[in-house]
């Protein structure tokens, strides 16, 4: 008999609320043989307040043991900016290798969006998730004077951005429109972007079917605003891609529906899945959260351990949900969770 094993982050905020209904939906999807054993972490600001401590080898070692982790949310204004992010969040995605950080966009029927007309709406980003600005390479000198110097290097290794290359490829390989789309700013970052651009051109031989683009970042802002639709996968460093990946949200529906994985290829360590938003402290305990976008990460969580129809009818089900929505007054975080979790056990 088949069996998931899940490490389950609420995290802060809104995260606990979420991360409930994504795992009612999850439970509710699985057929009867799949045994889904969770275990629950308590990451976050309550955690770090009573120990001083974020995660530390032990935790490593304890999420390792499972399939996949679900994780909420990490952020508290208890904290100051960065620590938890770094501490918690960032740490995993690093120790884990969790190289390849894939963010859909599909706008879905029903949903609002700000932009006019009737755009087309159907990309993923492949935003590099271990390199970049993110990796903590800088420094300040003479800090507090007035001749104080930060510094905050981009890493980009030949290694590294070959591989997140080559898998954005892939996924343009498989989809029906083939079309890959590097986005980056290498009339600028003559290092790095010329790195980026190279190796694409590289891999690209690879994958003659794939038709490729590329774009600087400031103008592939204006393009996901006012021609969505020319975009299928788009691949990019992590900072590039954390930025593009809110405003592609924010046109598609908002951070309400955008699920994101983290994602290790090689499977040495557990891939993490989570919504795109943050913990928004301003509204936790409420009952207001949007759950969607947790339980679509929950469909990528489905999809990355090869349960492709379950996946499928979660998405389904957010569809019909959407749809069906449409004009409804707004229902509670646990009204949608239920909505969902019966759709996809019907
Ligand atoms: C995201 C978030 C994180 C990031 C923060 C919270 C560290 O914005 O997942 O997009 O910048 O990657
Ligand atoms: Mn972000």
């Amino acid at each position: 008999s088949r069996s998931i094993s899940l490490a389950v982050i609420p995290g802060d905020g809104i995260g606990q609320e979420v991360v409930a209904e994504g795992l009612k939906v999850l439970s509710a999807v699985l057929p009867q043989d799949v045994k889904l054993e969770t275990k629950e972490f308590d990451f976050g600001a309550r955690r770090y307040h009573a120990t001083g401590e974020t995660l530390t080898d032990a935790d490593l070692d304890a999420l390792k043991q499972h399939d996949a982790i679900l994780l909420g949310a990490i952020g508290d204004p208890s904290v100051p900016s960065g620590v938890l992010e770094r501490g918690f969040l960032l740490k995993l995605r690093f120790a884990f290798d969790h190289h390849v950080n894939l963010r859909p966009s599909k706008l879905l029927p029903g949903v609002a969006t700000p932009l006019a007309g009737e755009p087309q709406i159907d990309f993923v980003v492949v935003r590099e998730g271990t390199e970049g600005p993110y990796t903590g390479n800088g420094g300040t000198i003479r800090k507090g004077t007035e001749h104080e110097v930060a510094t905050e290097v981009s890493v980009n290794t030949a290694f590294g951005v070959e591989r997140v290359v080559r898998d954005a490829f892939a996924r343009a390989q498989a989809r029906p429109r083939k079309k890959l789309t590097l986005v980056h700013k290498n009339n600028v970052l003559t290092f790095a972007g010329h790195l980026w651009t190279n190796i694409f051109n590289k891999v690209a031989a690879e994958f003659p079917e794939v038709a490729t683009d590329y774009i600087h970042v400031d103008a592939a802002t204006i393009y996901l605003v006012t021609d969505p639709g020319r975009f299928d996968v788009i691949v990019t460093d992590n900072l590039f891609g954390d930025i593009i990946t809110d405003l592609a949200a924010a046109v598609s529906g908002g951070i309400g529906v955008a699920a994101s994985g983290n994602i290790n290829p090689s499977r040495e360590f557990p891939s993490m899945f989570e919504p795109v938003h943050g913990s928004a402290p301003d509204i936790a305990g409420q009952g207001k959260a949007d759950p969607t976008a947790t339980v679509l990460s929950v469909a990528l969580l489905l999809r990355h351990l090869g349960y492709e129809a379950e996946a499928a009818r979660v998405e389904e089900a957010v569809t019909a949900d959407l749809t069906a929505r449409q004009g409804e007054p707004a229902r509670s975080t646990s009204e949608i969770g239920d909505a969902l979790a019966v759709r996809v056990a019907g």
